[in-house]
């Protein structure tokens, strides 16, 4: 079960590092979360916009949850008893596979993230996972280690072909579906590699307003009407299936689609 987002003003009562990240636990959670959920927090400063935080679990009690937050984020370091508002669990969450599968999960930026949990219930639901982390940047090398019965990590892909060249190696032999996470651009670079296999992915947004208003998350996707539409990464998303994203357009102008919202 899904506990249903609010609003509320959470302490924090625990801080870990983990490289580039922290990983902090908040008080006043309304429920569990699933994975691909995530956390739209206050930074604070100037800035007008929260961050989009990936959430790893419930911890010890329905009361605590475990924020991501990454070097993206731009905040200053939390420290134990700050205070942050933060509206959660919100998103739609990964669906997952109805019988034990071959899995592959392809991870990049801070939304790798979104494998931690996902990688954890899939084993758990018996799937074969296989993991390939792309850049330096990336949350969750150990645990995924731990659940995946392959886990590579290529910290510099320089070039396209190079992640290219790794998303391929990771399809032989084929999975039966993939998973991953990533800015869309950063997706966009393999996505064709996948042909038609099933494949759900996690976006990052970056600065959001967690309540659908600002449009300023918005992505091309192809309707089941087959009509062209405009979703919002912070409502709609942010795990969709991947042949529903147009890819080609997406990082353009989209002033031809303003008005036909979802
Ligand atoms: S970030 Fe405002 S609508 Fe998505």
């Amino acid at each position: 079960m899904t506990a249903i987002p609010r609003c509320w003003d959470a302490e924090v009562v625990g801080v870990r590092d983990a490289g580039p990240f922290q990983v902090l636990t908040v008080s006043g959670a309304p429920g569990p979360s699933r994975p691909g959920q995530f956390a739209a927090v206050t930074v604070g400063g100037d800035r007008l916009l929260r961050r989009q935080m990936w959430l790893d679990r419930t911890v010890d009690s329905e009361d605590l949850l475990e924020v991501i937050v990454g070097h993206h984020a731009g905040l200053t370091p939390r420290t134990r008893g700050d205070r942050l508002n933060v509206i959660a669990p919100l998103g739609r969450p990964f669906s997952m596979p109805n019988a034990p599968l071959s899995v592959l999960l392809v991870g990049s930026g801070p939304a790798s993230a979104a494998l931690v949990p996902l990688a954890e219930a899939l084993v758990a639901a018996g799937c074969r996972v296989v993991c390939l982390l792309l850049g330096e940047h990336v949350y969750g090398r150990l645990e995924l280690r731990r659940a995946a019965s392959t886990m590579r990590h290529e910290p510099a892909p320089a070039t396209a072909e190079q992640i290219r060249g790794h998303v391929i190696d990771s399809l032989d032999p084929e999975p039966d579906l993939v998973y991953s996470a990533g800015s869309a651009k950063q997706i966009a670079a393999y996505v064709d590699l996948l042909g038609d296999l099933p494949h759900q992915v996690a976006l990052d947004a970056g600065p959001i307003c967690g309540t659908g208003v600002c449009q300023g998350c918005v992505l091309p996707v192809q309707g089941n009407d087959g009509y062209a539409r405009l979703a919002r990464i912070c409502r709609e998303g942010a795990v969709f299936h991947g042949h529903h994203i147009l890819w080609a357009q997406t990082g353009t102008d989209f002033e031809y689609l303003v008005g036909a919202g979802p």
